[in-house]
């Protein structure tokens, strides 16, 4: 994965006190000289492949219509306005995945994807809001892009069965992107962008885990640890004067003895395996496989991370608990050294491998990570 050559124009600490979830921002000229790292032809053929996710998205007399990909190209010869969009370019332009090193203050796992629009003049996909924290970056061209009221699920949106439009949009700021800026968007802060030429813009979209889910996640663990012969016991009870009542005290041993056994089966992989899992499962090339594995063999070549790999890991008393695309697995703490490299920099090169194949947790934990997707040999 190759190195980010951008520099990110921004106060981080000033962000994460007053914007982070909760305030949009303007950053202007927030990458110095920026360039777009893919181009709205490589842009356009990434959406005639068939593995790939895309939409067109195009309003006509107030109606909005959306289209999906795989697209011909006859499809991009159209009356404008429209607006093409891409999403996960970043897995498969090793130059686009790079733009999310420029928010290496939050942590990798939160960052979901980096979807690329290209639009025609007056291309918009409406005043909507999205659930996640987005950084809208101008890569070319101009786009108008206005801000709103705060949303949530009671918001008003037109009636559309994939779009979700809003019904009522209340300007409270207007900001015209030029390449370099990027403008910061909340979750729920209603945003529209309209594009005022031909243009081009990187959404880095972030993640954030549902709490159902979290909650579904959490007592799926729950339940493979918990012995499933145990029961609610009541010995040394006091008489019941009204047999037909639910008596807080009943209630209160219930909650302890729950209590009990939640602490029994203490355990948090829930959380990394939750926020790890890729949307799509990866593809594994045998060919790749068998290479990235007889290079651990052979001895130190460089290995990368995938650009679609999600990678995190957390510690234990005394393991470190690995997660790859959703799955997990403990290893030794000799990991680490090598383990911070590859977070940090998405690679080992020849010298950290050389290091790395000396210690056998590492191996285990370089095999393991090739097993899973997630690093191969460049
Ligand atoms: C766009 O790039 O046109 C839309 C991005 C967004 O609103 O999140
Ligand atoms: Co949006």
């Amino acid at each position: 994965m190759i190195a980010c050559n951008w520099k990110l124009n921004l106060d981080r600490d000033k962000f994460l006190a007053q914007h982070w979830q909760s305030k949009a921002l303007l950053i202007r000229n927030a990458i110095s000289e920026f360039k777009p790292p893919v181009s709205s032809h490589e842009l356009a053929g990434l959406a005639l492949e068939d593995q790939v996710e895309s939409r067109l998205v195009e309003c006509r007399d107030n109606v909005w219509k959306v289209h999906h990909g795989p697209f011909h190209t006859d499809d991009f010869d159209r009356d404008p306005p429209w607006t093409l969009l891409v999403q996960a370019v970043d897995h498969y332009f090793p130059e686009v995945a790079a733009l999310r090193k420029l928010i290496d203050f939050i942590p990798q796992w939160r960052v979901d994807d980096i979807m690329v629009s290209y639009a025609v003049e007056g291309g918009s996909v409406g005043p909507h809001y999205d659930n996640y924290d987005v950084f809208l970056l101008q890569g070319s061209g101009e786009r108008l892009w206005k801000l709103g009221q705060f949303c949530d699920d009671t918001t008003a949106l037109l009636p559309h069965d994939e779009l979700r439009i809003l019904d009522a949009f209340e300007t409270s700021e207007e900001h015209l992107l030029r390449c370099g800026d990027i403008l910061y968007v909340p979750p729920g802060t209603a945003h529209w962008g309209i594009a005022q030429s031909e243009c081009m813009t990187f959404s880095i979209g972030f993640r954030a885990p549902r709490i159902s889910d979290m909650v579904s996640r959490w007592a799926d663990q729950l339940l493979e640890k918990l012995e499933p012969e145990t029961f609610y016991r009541d010995a040394k009870r006091a008489p019941m004067a009204r047999p037909g009542e639910i008596h807080q005290r009943d209630l209160d041993r219930a909650l302890a003895q729950l209590q009990g056994a939640l602490d029994q089966a203490d355990g948090s992989h829930w959380f990394g395996e939750l926020v790890t899992d890729p949307h799509d499962t990866p593809l594994q090339d045998e060919d790749d496989l068998a290479q990235a594995r007889a290079v651990l063999k052979d001895g130190p070549k460089i290995v990368e991370l995938h650009p679609a790999a999600k990678l995190a890991w957390q510690q234990d008393a005394r393991n470190i608990v690995v997660f790859a695309n959703g799955e997990c697995q403990k290893f030794d703490e000799s990991v680490l050294p090598s383990l911070l490299i590859l977070c940090e920099s998405w690679r080992l090169t020849a010298s950290d491998m050389k290091t790395a194949l000396a210690d056998t947790g590492t191996v285990a934990l370089l095999n393991y990570l090739v097993d899973s997707g997630v690093i191969g040999v460049a």
